[in-house]
């Protein structure tokens, strides 16, 4: 059976995108940082989970914890934003709890006639470490990425070993401030997932890249893209300039040299190694048609000039890139409202694409045989 895309209803319907909520964000591993972020006990921050919001904290015994950002009182959000303190105390009525959770005290205690301070943890989650960057996922089941994608670590462990930096003022938790995109998140990963479109919208790319030998690898967790840099020199100074000042960051091999290469890690998650820096991206739904991509630029002590040359290229081609990437899936938004309308068929280029959509259909197929037909 031909691969198919996934029906518009995906996009534009109300009841299914509060479905998949719970069938995919309330399930899945959702990128929040990169584990420098969160070096010392009591560094702190709030993560974004679908429609929820997790506490992420650097324990005093050095590992990660996660919990619900709400008291166990009456309900207060717990934590706003980033920082550093040894423990957890709720702005109103001031119960607090240690870094890993459990429940301190309450102030006047005794007018609590009892206070199961056993029972009154927080909330837990679950914080996870893959290939440097700090996950965190609300399912208690969630399997770990390292066991999803088990070669990742060795075949690309070496691009995230200890070291990298943030190089810019952007950071993936921040989605408030993040840009936003005037599409379902669906779309905005379709988009990212397929590389057909790149000689018609990306005139840049087109120069840069060598599509013909532009390859996707799909496993269950993941797509893997890989694309080798042309040896031809740009028409366009910047991407000259580029060219000419990629290098290596330490630890890279000369393989790497020549290659652009974009991981997607199932739902939402997208790292991208390139030669000069590594950046972090999500998608995060803020409305059936609105999403925004928050991700941070990281690069690694010990590199020159050259190479921080490079990297301030690449991000401006890389804006480029995202702001035609924008206009993309702001009219494919509009046109999938269309009364009546059916998507046409998928390429070969477009593979990814149809892992995706079988995998969106599998989720919300899972979780919602009780609540009717799926289209
Ligand atoms: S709601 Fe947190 S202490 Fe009352
Ligand atoms: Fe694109």
């Amino acid at each position: 059976m031909p691969a198919e895309a996934l029906h518009p209803r995906y996009y534009t319907g109300h009841d299914l995108y509060e479905r998949e909520q719970a069938a995919v964000f309330d399930r899945s591993w959702q990128l929040v940082c990169h584990e420098s972020e969160l070096a010392k006990p009591g560094d702190r921050l709030v993560a974004t989970v679908g429609r929820h919001e997790a506490i992420v904290v650097r324990t005093e015994d050095g590992t990660l914890a996660a919990h619900r950002n709400v008291c166990r009182h009456r309900a207060a959000r717990l934590v706003d934003g980033p920082g550093n303190a040894a423990a957890f105390r709720c702005p109103y009525h001031g119960w607090t709890y240690k870094l890993d959770g459990s429940l301190v005290g309450a102030p006047e205690n005794r007018q609590f006639p009892c206070l199961d301070k056993e029972k009154l943890g927080l909330l837990p989650a679950k914080a996870d470490v893959f290939l440097g960057f700090v996950f965190v996922s609300l399912d208690p089941d969630a399997v770990p990425l390292g066991e999803q994608a088990p070669e990742m670590e060795k075949r690309f462990g070496r691009y995230f070993a200890p070291g990298l930096y943030p190089i810019t003022k952007y950071r993936i938790h921040q989605v408030a401030e993040a840009e936003v995109q005037r599409a379902n998140w669906k779309v905005a990963a379709d988009n990212y997932l397929e590389g057909y479109h790149v000689p018609v919208a990306h005139p840049a790319l087109m120069r840069l890249l060598d599509y013909k030998r532009y390859s996707v690898e799909i496993d269950h967790a993941y797509a893997l893209f890989e694309a080798p840099l042309r040896e031809q020199p740009s028409a366009n100074w910047l991407e000259r300039l580029y060219q000419w000042s990629v290098t290596r960051m330490p630890g890279l091999t000369p393989d790497d040299d020549g290659i652009w290469r974009y991981l997607f890690l199932y739902p939402n998650t997208m790292l991208e190694m390139y030669p000069d820096m590594v950046l972090a991206w999500t998608i995060v739904p803020r409305a059936v048609d609105r999403v925004a991509v928050p991700g941070a630029c990281y690069g690694r002590a010990g590199q020159g000039l050259r190479t921080r040359l490079a990297q301030r290229l690449n991000i401006r081609i890389g804006d480029i890139t995202n702001d035609e990437d924008a206009d993309l899936v702001a009219r494919v938004q509009t046109g999938l409202a269309t009364p009546g309308y059916e998507m046409g068929p998928l390429s070969q280029r477009e593979g990814a694409v149809a892992w995706f959509a079988d995998r969106i259909r599998s989720d919300l197929a899972r979780s919602t045989l009780s609540e009717g037909e799926l289209p």
